[in-house]
């Protein structure tokens, strides 16, 4: 995948086997696109019954995509099933299976301590080539590569939900990440079949920084009384041909995750009207309870 790249530790790297740390809804999503498109994959989480009913969901969803893919022809449906099964494997010991891998893709709990603890301990185990990565949403990809020593050859490979579905992968590079690494994650997202953006390490990368903002003016523009909560969602449906309105996607993303980043954005750039507490939101997540209807 790398070929011809200048020196460094990731040159003429191909990335042909991955760990996938976290076993979740996204970390399932990548473990299935990747072995789908060829590449052998540990999936690891602490919980073994997790690893169970995640390998399940793949199954499942390599059923339906086999079912529209090769409708015509269900032997080929069914290798393509058998073959992408066998690239998966799983571990609940993360140290274990990291020897062989070219990439470490991690997806646990959106908390940095844990992130950073995971990180550095692989960072002793790992082979000097192998390229981290982190799929977090909102935090610093700075701050969690500060745990290792491989500055350049750590970055954010950022999908969205859900991942065998949505096209776009950010990978996002620190001002410390080696462009070879960077070439190496965009080829390796095409491999994948994603279309993948370059972004540097700020707050949301692209997608998020400008959705949430968005969706927030959108809540405060409800709490001044400027519209009523279907006219807003309507508005930008018909005005922007959005699939959804931004209150409707406020509730699916969910509101607690997105006062959770609002909060931890604020907290770093206090200055930032953007980042700035919504009452209403605040009030709905302390609550716990919000249906959109
Ligand atoms: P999830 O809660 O579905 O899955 C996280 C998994 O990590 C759990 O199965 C948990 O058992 C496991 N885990 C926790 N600590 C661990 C450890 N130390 N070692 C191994 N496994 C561990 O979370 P989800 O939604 O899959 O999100 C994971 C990451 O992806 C987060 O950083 C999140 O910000 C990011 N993300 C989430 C998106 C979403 O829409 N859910 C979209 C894009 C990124």
């Amino acid at each position: 995948v790398c070929r011809g790249l200048s020196s460094s530790a990731v040159r003429n790297v191909a990335i042909k086997h991955l760990t996938v740390i976290g076993g979740g809804q996204m970390g399932a999503g990548i473990a299935q696109v990747a072995a789908s498109t060829g590449h052998s994959v540990t999936l690891v989480d602490t919980n073994g019954e997790i690893l169970k009913k995640a390998v399940k969901g793949i199954e499942g969803n390599l059923k339906r995509v086999a079912k529209k893919k090769f409708s015509d022809k269900p032997e080929s449906g069914e290798e393509f099933i058998q073959k992408a099964l066998q690239n998966v494997s799983t571990s609940t010991d993360a140290a274990a299976v990291v020897q062989g891998s070219d990439l470490v893709v991690e997806a646990i709990v959106e908390n940095l301590k844990v992130k950073q603890d995971i990180f550095s301990g692989l960072d002793k185990l790992a082979p000097a080539h192998t390229i981290f990565a982190s799929n977090t949403s909102s935090l610093s990809i700075t701050d969690i590569a500060s745990s290792t020593s491989r500055l350049d050859r750590f970055a954010g490979l950022h999908f969205f939900n859900p991942v065998p579905v949505m096209k776009l992968v950010e990978v996002i590079g620190t001002s410390a990440t080696s462009q070879e690494t960077l070439d190496c994650l965009l080829n390796f997202s095409k491999v994948l079949g994603k279309t993948p953006v370059s972004c540097k390490d700020t707050p949301g990368f692209i997608v998020n920084r400008l959705l949430l903002p968005y969706i927030i003016e959108a809540i405060r523009m409800y709490e001044r009384g400027h519209g009523s909560k279907e006219d807003i969602d309507i508005a930008m449906k018909l005005g922007c041909g959005y699939p959804m309105g931004p209150l409707e996607l406020a509730d699916y993303v969910g509101l607690d995750t997105m006062k959770f980043i609002m909060d931890y954005w604020s907290a770093a750039n206090p200055e930032n009207p953007s980042f700035a507490q919504s009452e209403s939101l605040n009030k709905l997540v302390a609550e716990g309870f919000y249906k959109y209807k």
